[in-house]
């Protein structure tokens, strides 16, 4: 053995498990300080640790044995649990759920912000804690992804077609899904038909490795007016076999208000550069929030739980504190429904985003929801968020409310919010760490005077924050 596998495979006994770290791991603290990320348990669990991975500060690890059973833990509802790694903390009970994602952006505002914070507004949590996903991506495989129990038993495995998720950080290795909690009940009832249909007419699944194959991906949209989009994505084209599939879901699920399909030759599933091909009714389903529609097709972004989508726009506009006369920019607009949703209580809004068919969807939006006090802009928010685009404005915003993705933004961005020294900032951050870092750079300017997070993503680690800045007068 290798001294630095010497070094990293270690056993360490009682340890307690005294927090939940990044990426849904949760942190063990050894009596001499040794700090251990690991997979399997639960703050309050006192566990065995076997770990595998060494690090400057810290290892990664298996709890092995369980001697205390954390108050915190719940049963997990999904048998995938464990294996998939779609919802790593359905082992922990909802309530600890938003313990730990509150606990997290507090930190991660005060360590790596450095800054005043006032009193938290506690964790919107989500009303839905399964079943709130409206957008969900499967894979298709031939060879599906294992258990240890099957590998090692003596039955020969026949049934090796998977439809389900890729095993985290395996790109080829799909895990084939019996049930899935986390979409509503239609998606499920999809998702099972299609492959039962599939393997009853022998329609072959893809083969990542070899290039073979004819079915590939599965997208579900599922939205709260209770429209469906399905959009299956095949590798090659059979014309009898995507005939039969598509005729099968058409007449099996009157729910589907979009049957579409995409012939993807090339090396990656992603679908944004390919022509997706409408096969039964539109080729878009709508998405509804307080009166407003939203037209959503198959390469729209829109917020994956809706619910939770509304209650994070309610409390983005209440921070916004507009009365009807305000000229607000909303950065980073996406497909402009933060900027629609706010739009009937501020004066004019100014949306700016760097993907040219979400601005064509936000004109249509707003020009569908009869908006007329919005304009939308396309284009990297360095180059369009200038002081000549401001000047070009005739003023500049009382409200900016900024909402960028996971890096957070781009330090001559937060340069231009220094330089325009608006009223107030509203920044949503669906990452806390960067959005720490940026208002580290903003405090010099800037308070912070009202901050909540939100949870959109229930039984995972992720964490929404919203905080409200005041320029310093
Ligand atoms: C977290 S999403 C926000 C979407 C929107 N506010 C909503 O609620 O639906 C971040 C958005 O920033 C856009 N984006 C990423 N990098 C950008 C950049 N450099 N300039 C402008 N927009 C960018 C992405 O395309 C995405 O639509």
């Amino acid at each position: 053995m290798s001294k630095r596998r010497n070094r990293a495979n270690k056993t360490f006994e009682n340890v307690p498990v005294v927090d939940a770290g990044a990426k849904g791991k949760s942190v063990a603290k050894t009596e001499d300080g040794a700090v251990i990320f690991l997979k399997n348990a639960v703050p309050g669990d006192v566990v065995d640790i076997k770990t595998f991975k060494k690090r400057k500060s810290f290892y990664e690890g298996e709890a092995t044995v369980f001697h205390t059973l954390s108050d915190r833990r719940t049963t997990p509802v999904c048998k995938h649990f464990g294996t998939c790694g779609g919802c790593k903390w359905q082992h922990m009970g909802y309530d600890s759920q938003l313990f730990f994602k509150q606990k997290e952006v507090v930190e991660n505002l005060t360590r790596i912000g450095h800054l005043d914070l006032p009193e938290v507004t506690p964790i919107a949590g989500s009303a839905d804690q399964y079943y709130y996903r409206n957008k969900m991506e499967f894979s298709f495989s031939a060879s599906r992804w294992l258990t240890l129990e099957e590998i090692q038993s003596d039955i020969q495995i026949e049934d090796k077609k998977a439809l389900g998720f890729h095993i985290p950080g395996m790109w080829d290795k799909i895990l084939h899904l019996d049930e899935c909690h986390l979409h509503p009940a239609i998606g499920e009832q999809i998702r099972l038909s299609v492959h039962a249909f599939a393997e009853a007419e022998h329609i072959e699944y893809f083969n990542p490795r070899e290039k073979t194959g004819v079915l590939r991906t599965l997208m579900l949209r599922m939205s709260s007016t209770g429209e469906t989009m399905v959009v299956i994505q095949f590798f090659k084209e059979d014309e009898k076999a995507r005939i039969a599939l598509l005729e099968h879901l058409k007449t099996t699920f009157p729910q589907i208000k979009s049957l579409q399909y995409i012939i993807n030759e090339k090396a990656n599933d992603t679908i944004y550069d390919q022509d997706v091909i409408c096969y039964d009714g539109r080729n878009h389903i709508f998405e509804e929030m307080e009166g407003l529609q939203f037209k959503i097709n198959a390469k729209s972004f829109y917020q994956t739980n809706s619910q939770q989508a509304y209650e994070l726009y309610k409390i983005t506009r209440d921070f916004a504190g507009l009365t009807g006369e305000e000229l607000v920019y909303d950065l980073y607009t996406g497909t402009g429904t933060i900027a629609q949703f706010v739009a009937k209580k501020a004066k004019h809004v100014v949306g700016i985003e760097s993907v040219p068919v979400a601005i064509e969807d936000a004109k249509a939006n707003a020009a569908h929801n009869n908006i007329d006090n919005t304009t939308f802009f396309a284009g990297d928010m360095r180059d369009v968020f200038t002081a000549d685009f401001i000047a070009e404005h005739g003023a500049p915003p009382d409200v900016v409310i900024t909402d960028p993705p996971r890096d957070g933004m781009h330090k001559d961005v937060v340069a231009q919010l220094l330089a325009l020294a608006a009223p107030r900032i509203v920044y949503v951050s669906c990452n806390s760490a960067t959005q720490a870092r940026d208002l580290a750079l903003l405090k010099e300017q800037y308070k912070v005077v009202k901050y909540q997070p939100v949870d959109m993503f229930p039984q995972t680690h992720h964490v929404e924050s919203v905080v409200l800045l005041e320029i310093i007068k």
